[in-house]
């Protein structure tokens, strides 16, 4: 067999990538107990190549927002394709100046000037280097459970040990308690722990850093950390701290962002505060390899220098960055999420009712958790149950992601224009999938 004939088995395409792909590709790919070989996708459907269909709850890691293949995004990518496919940064195309317009003009505050890259990592540290420019300091604030990617920057931000890998450079990246409530160390109320999550940062700057700090970064809904949900008045507490110690406050949209959180375009609303720096990747081209990094007109003229990525910007890739965002405006998908995610949430609910391993429930908008524990009142985490539940959903046609430090949390997140039906029927899925595991 050649190597670019389609091979008929998994066994076969799995035997063939381990011998000529990284093992950590093919660890991280056994997420399940069985692998998992894609022949074909198209809307909320998925395929594999020994035929098996599946409802796609989990988007290629929340990057499918507007379902597999989709059609006018598709349209757009192979308008594009035809017409210039790569220019680099050198000339001014058109496509590249409409899509950041149409960014700047749907996020919040006085945002307006992108930086295009091809992933989340490089849009992360792009948002680094401008606040570490703008600002004239180098220290950078992050949260524990955080994820910010795989460079070695981003992999420093990371607060995750399985994720830092190689010897991250963290000299100047230090990590606060984040704001996860059902994991508190001591039992207080909500309000006491805000507190002390806002006391651990004031400590830090104070003690850590030299008092001035470059930035304050954070996911507002912590992705593969597990769906943490930062308490609503926390960025409100947090921002005159940051603003005081000289620092920006840069968000991480790449799992949040365009819609998936419900009612607004960038989640980030829904605490109100206005950032200074914001990072996109993933939903926003629905699967197009794209990073984005959006500041102020003040930050960005602080980026003196020769800096290019060659790839940022492509013409293909705004292309369908512009179709992905004008399809999720074009279609409510905000508003779409905020009802389907509630739907989803209250079904959820019913489920941990039910269920005592189910220890939490926990998201906004189609972006919902479990998290999975023994059911000995200590919370103790069962990544085991987690296991089970994914190859237990998997075997009904349901997919569904893992997440979380200790790999207890069930992630679920449908493409953003799932109907009220795909919504019950992966309900229906996932209720089965318990049912199976008593
Ligand atoms: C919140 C967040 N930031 C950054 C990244 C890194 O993105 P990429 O894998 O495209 O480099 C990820 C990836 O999962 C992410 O979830």
């Amino acid at each position: 067999m050649t190597p670019t004939q389609l091979a008929s088995s998994t066994e076969d395409l799995l035997k063939r990538q381990k011998e000529y792909l990284f093992p950590a590709v093919s660890k991280l790919q056994l997420f399940g107990d069985e692998p998992l070989a894609v022949a074909r996708a198209k809307n909320q459907h998925l395929w594999d190549v020994d035929g098996n269909k599946y409802l796609d709850f989990f988007g290629g890691i929340l990057t499918v927002s507007v379902g597999h293949c989709n059609d006018e995004v598709t349209a757009a990518t192979i308008e594009q394709l035809q017409n210039v496919q790569h220019t680099s940064t050198l000339y001014i195309n058109e496509i590249t100046i409409k899509t950041a317009e149409k960014i700047a003009a749907l996020t919040p505050g006085r945002l307006q000037k992108c930086f295009f890259t091809n992933s989340g990592s490089e849009a992360d540290e792009t948002a680094i280097m401008a606040a570490r420019m703008y600002t004239g300091n180098t220290d950078i604030i992050a949260l524990r459970h955080a994820y910010s990617g795989r460079t070695l920057s981003a992999m420093s931000l990371t607060a995750h040990a399985p994720w830092r890998l190689g010897g991250v450079f963290d000299g100047t990246i230090k990590h606060v308690r984040n704001p996860y409530y059902y994991r508190s160390p001591v039992a207080i109320s909500e309000d006491e722990f805000l507190d002390l999550c806002v006391k651990d940062l004031e400590e830090m700057i104070a003690t850590c850093t030299s008092g001035k700090i470059a930035a304050f970064m954070a996911e507002p809904i912590q992705g593969v950390g597990g769906f943490i949900v930062a308490p609503q008045d926390y960025f409100k507490r947090i921002l005159p701290i940051v603003r005081e110690a000289g620092g920006l406050l840069i968000i991480d949209e790449v799992q949040t962002g365009w819609g998936r959180t419900g009612k607004h375009m960038c989640s980030i609303e829904h605490w109100g505060v206005d950032p200074d720096i914001m990072t996109f990747a993933k939903g926003i081209a629905n699967g197009y390899p794209v990073g984005c990094t959006i500041t102020t007109a003040e930050v960005a003229e602080a980026v003196t220098g020769l800096t290019l990525s060659t790839y940022g910007g492509n013409p293909v890739a705004m292309a369908t960055t512009l179709a992905t965002i004008e399809y999720i405006e074009k279609n409510n998908l905000p508003q779409n999420a905020e009802l389907q995610g509630a739907r989803l949430c209250q079904r959820m609910n019913d489920m941990k009712s039910r269920y005592d391993f189910i220890g939490d429930v926990r998201g906004m908008g189609l972006m919902q958790a479990f998290e999975m524990v023994v059911p000995d009142g200590n919370k103790t985490p069962d990544p085991d149950k987690a296991a089970a539940f994914v190859n237990a959903s998997r075997k009904h046609g349901l997919l569904v992601g893992k997440g979380g430090l200790y790999g207890n949390v069930i992630r679920v997140a449908p493409h953003l224009n799932v109907s009220k039906e795909d919504i019950d029927a992966g309900c229906d899925l996932m209720e089965q999938a318990l049912a199976t595991m008593g």
